[in-house]
Parts: C-alpha cells; sequence; structure tokens
C-alpha cells in the first residue's frame, strides 16, 4: 500500500488522510512544545503514552454518552478519528486555580472554586490563542450561539464524566482543553485529543503536577509522569484497570 501524504502537520500531532472519506488517522508525536512554539524539545515516548491516554478517555467518556471523534487505536501512537469541520474555538473547564487563571485573576494555584470555570479561547497562535467569550464567537461567526452552547454543554459532560473516574485512580482533574468540530453529517462530536498535553492532572495526595506543566515549568521528569497517568488509566499490564 502506498503510503498517503500527510494532510497537516501540528506542533503535537500529524494527520494522514485514510482510504476512507469521512475519517482520518492522527498520529501523536513526541515533540513538545510550550509558549506557542517558543519553547521545544523532543520527548520519546511521548507520542505514544498520549496516543495511549487519549484513547483511554475518548473511551470513558463515550461510556458517559458524549459523542467524540474516536474511532479506534492505530498502532501505539495513532488513532483513526471521524472527520470533522472544527470549529476554531479551543474551549476550557477548570475544577481548581491553575496556570494562566492564576496569573490573571492573581489567585493562588490550587484554590477551590465554588462551581466549574467554563472559557473559550480563539484558536489562533499568531495571537497567543486569546480569550474570547460567546458574543465574540457569534458576532465574528465563529460559530453560532447554539453551536457554542453545544460544545459548552459536552464539554460540562465531559467533565462530570472524567473528574470523578480520574478522582477514583488518584488523579485530581484541575483543568483541561478541549476542540470540537461538526462530522460529515453534521453532528458535533469532540474531536482532538484529551492527554497529558492538554490537562492538567494532579497526584491526589502530594497534588504534584502529572502533566505538560512539568515541561512548562522545567519541572523534569515528564514523560515518567506521563507514563505514571497511563499506568493509573490502564493498570500496570495496560489491559485496561
Ligand atoms: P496544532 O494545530 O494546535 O498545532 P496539533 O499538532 O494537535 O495542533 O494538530 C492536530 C490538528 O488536527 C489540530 O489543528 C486539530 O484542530 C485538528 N483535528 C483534531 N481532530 C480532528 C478531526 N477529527 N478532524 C479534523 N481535524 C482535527
Ligand atoms: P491555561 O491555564 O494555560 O489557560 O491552560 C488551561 C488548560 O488548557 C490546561 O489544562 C492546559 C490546556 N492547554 C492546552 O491544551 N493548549 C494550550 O495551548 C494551552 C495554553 C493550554
Ligand atoms: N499551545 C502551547 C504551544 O504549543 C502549548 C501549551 O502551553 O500547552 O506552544
Amino acid at each position: 500500500m502506498i503510503p498517503l501524504d500527510k494532510l497537516y502537520e501540528g506542533k503535537a500531532k500529524i494527520v494522514y488522510p485514510t482510504e476512507r472519506l469521512d475519517e482520518l488517522r492522527i498520529v501523536f508525536k513526541d515533540d513538545a512544545t510550550a509558549g506557542d512554539g517558543a519553547k521545544r524539545a523532543t520527548l520519546p515516548g511521548k507520542g505514544q503514552l498520549n496516543a495511549a491516554i487519549s484513547a483511554a478517555l475518548f473511551r470513558m467518556v463515550e461510556e458517559e454518552g458524549v459523542p467524540t471523534h474516536f474511532v479506534r487505536s492505530d498502532g501505539p501512537d495513532a488513532m483513526i478519528v471521524r472527520k470533522l469541520k472544527m470549529v476554531p474555538v479551543e474551549v476550557v473547564v477548570r475544577n481548581l486555580a491553575a496556570g494562566s487563571l492564576v496569573r490573571r485573576l492573581g489567585l493562588q494555584t490550587g484554590a477551590t472554586l465554588r462551581r466549574p470555570i467554563l472559557e473559550h479561547n480563539l484558536k489562533n497562535d499568531a495571537l497567543h490563542d486569546p480569550w474570547v467569550n460567546a458574543t465574540h464567537v457569534e458576532a465574528l461567526g465563529i460559530a453560532s450561539a447554539a453551536e457554542l452552547a453545544e460544545a459548552d454543554d459536552m464539554a460540562m459532560r465531559v467533565n462530570q464524566a472524567l473528574e470523578p473516574a480520574l478522582a477514583a485512580r488518584g488523579l485530581i482533574l484541575v483543568d483541561f482543553k478541549l476542540e470540537f468540530g461538526r462530522d460529515t453529517h453534521g453532528a458535533m462530536r469532540l474531536g482532538d485529543e484529551i492527554s497529558c498535553d492538554t490537562c492538567r492532572f494532579w497526584d491526589s495526595v502530594s497534588r504534584t503536577p502529572l502533566d505538560k506543566d512539568r515541561f512548562r515549568q522545567d519541572l523534569g521528569g515528564v514523560v515518567e509522569a506521563y507514563r505514571e497517568v497511563w499506568r493509573r488509566l490502564l493498570g500496570e499490564d495496560g489491559e485496561g484497570a
């Protein structure tokens, strides 16, 4: 079989066509970037771990009734997904204060919140993914109010599905970023990835980060932390917890 040329290469993944018009193959790279690409490294093993973690979390989310693009894993570092027309908005859900929320609002890292926070960022590296609200999204024609409301509702359901499931595995789901899109039938689905690159996971006891903050903050042990998340999700034998 002649390999098909890639459609797109991003910072963390490569997107390939498949022989089916409605499916894509997404390969997770070992590359890590932070600060919109200002800081870069190659972390051997990261791609495979994120692929396995994403597959496990997409399955959990689907079991709770949230439609996703995930079809199946395809080798150790890739997944077959339904092709989506992506909505260029990042939907962030926060359960505890961390990261840019702490910097913007002067909070303490780990501060509790009276309810989960939902935020939207325009997906645009050149503009550093600026914060937008629902009226920006509608006014600029990025998505309709109904589409954004549908994505927001799905994001909150993802949180309701994952937060207790991760807590049962000794992980605090601090916050995470999701991307949504419409499939070839027009239905909204969760796309992209749910991994240690796009979520903050803290160990429940020590509250140390087991995610990409280890890279962003030069804490070391990045791949080891991703492996620990994978181990807790899938069990040490990788057969599923
Ligand atoms: P970035 O573009 O931010 O550098 P990645 O390296 O993760 O990100 O590249 C993956 C790209 O694939 C992203 O632009 C993402 O929006 C897009 N994508 C994710 N899932 C799908 C899908 N099911 N169909 C089409 N595009 C997708
Ligand atoms: P933030 O606190 O930096 O805004 O990040 C919130 C969440 O979004 C966190 O779980 C990490 C994730 N995230 C991404 O997936 N991609 C990004 O480009 C950024 C900045 C954050
Ligand atoms: N979007 C940032 C970058 O790729 C990554 C991050 O901080 O998660 O540079």
